[in-house]
């Protein structure tokens, strides 16, 4: 009997046009491009206007993602969409997507783990491949933060900014060669014992208001490389892998990239930074950063990929592949 897994066809990515440095903040708050830049690796992000919202934003990562991996529209039977910054309360942004594309068939549905809802998408896409749900997947990850900022903390509104990334995940048979591409492994976790550190203070059933991000910044910093460090090792572990090529990790903090990396014996190089240039766009840093790379080209067959990402309740996870 043939066994299943997915593997990566394609990569896209879409930015919002307006484009906000670091001085955008200093004229309005007590900050400064100096405490930002030190304090997180951020020089700049985009804020989408009033007509880019998460699903126009997700659709146009989404068409990329599929031109590259050359896919038919017309085969993608399945699209998850990681977002917390939905259009609308419902209908989901996945069936936005999906009629934005003007797909009919297969089924559409968010996923909500916040920062790591990208990795909680693509473990949740290969299971449903593996299982026989699906052959063709759209994973996508669309944020817009800035709609859920307040504008006055200087402690959060620093730090996120909007975008999307999408991947194509298409079904393969899985080969004993040592050399499969595709997903190997995923790991995913959830504790919501620590909800009160990062959460947003309004919603449908509590205040029927959307409500700003809170955070305790400094605990969840403490928390993040612990739990990122203990989910990439086990992750690394069920897939039988003792080193990596390249990692994507999920775009929070410098310190905290450069602390899990060390952690994790990662030469500094084979670390994908991208969050200079579009802080942290929650469940969309992960394939924007892919999509990117993959642009340009670093990527080479056989080459082994580690993410990772941790997010509000909290929910964290890893998976690896091996890139085709
Ligand atoms: O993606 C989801 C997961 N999110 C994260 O992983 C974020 C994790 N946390 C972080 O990245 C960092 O904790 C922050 C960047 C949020 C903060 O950096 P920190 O080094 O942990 O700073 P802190 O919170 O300990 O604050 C140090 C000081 C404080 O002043 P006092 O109390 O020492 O006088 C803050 O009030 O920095 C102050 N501060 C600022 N100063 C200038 C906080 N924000 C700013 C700011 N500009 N924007």
């Amino acid at each position: 009997m043939p066994t299943y897994s997915s593997v990566i066809t394609g990569t896209g990515h879409h930015l919002p046009k307006r484009v906000i440095a670091n001085s955008y903040f200093e004229d309005k708050l007590d900050t400064s491009d100096e405490w930002i830049i030190t304090r997180t690796g951020i020089k700049q992000r985009y804020f989408a206007d009033h007509e880019e919202t998460t699903s126009t934003l997700g659709i146009e990562a989404a068409k990329k993602a599929i031109s590259d991996s050359g896919v038919a529209l017309s085969d993608i039977d399945l699209i998850l969409v990681a977002t917390s910054t939905p259009d609308l309360t419902f209908p989901s942004v996945a069936t936005q997507i999906q009629a934005g594309l003007g797909i009919e068939k297969g089924c559409a549905f968010d996923i909500q783990a916040v920062c790591a809802g990208f990795v909680f998408a693509v473990a949740n896409a290969n299971a449903l491949i593996k299982a026989g749900e699906a052959t063709k997947a759209l994973v996508i990850g669309t944020e817009t933060f800035s709609r859920i900022l307040d504008q006055k903390d200087r402690s959060t509104c620093i730090l996120f900014g909007d975008g999307a990334g999408a991947i194509v995940l298409e079904k393969t048979e899985v080969v004993d060669d040592g050399k499969q591409a595709g997903i190997l492994a995923t790991d995913l976790n959830s504790n919501g014992r620590y909800r009160e550190l990062l959460y947003v203070d309004g919603g449908v059933s509590s205040t029927q208001t959307t409500g700003y991000l809170r955070m305790q910044g400094r605990e969840v910093f403490r928390h993040a490389v612990n739990k990122l460090v203990s989910s990439s090792e086990r992750v690394m572990n069920k897939a039988n892998l003792d080193t990596i090529d390249w990692a994507v990790p999920h775009q929070a903090n410098f310190r905290i990239i450069q602390q899990t990396s060390q952690r994790l014996n990662l030469d500094k190089d084979k670390v994908i930074l991208t969050l200079d240039k579009l802080g942290n766009t929650s469940a969309a840093s992960i394939p924007i950063s892919l999509s990117i790379t993959n642009q340009e080209g670093k990527f080479k067959p056989g080459d082994i990929i580690l993410s990772h990402a941790i997010g509000g309740g909290f929910c964290w996870g890893s998976f690896v592949f091996r890139w085709q």
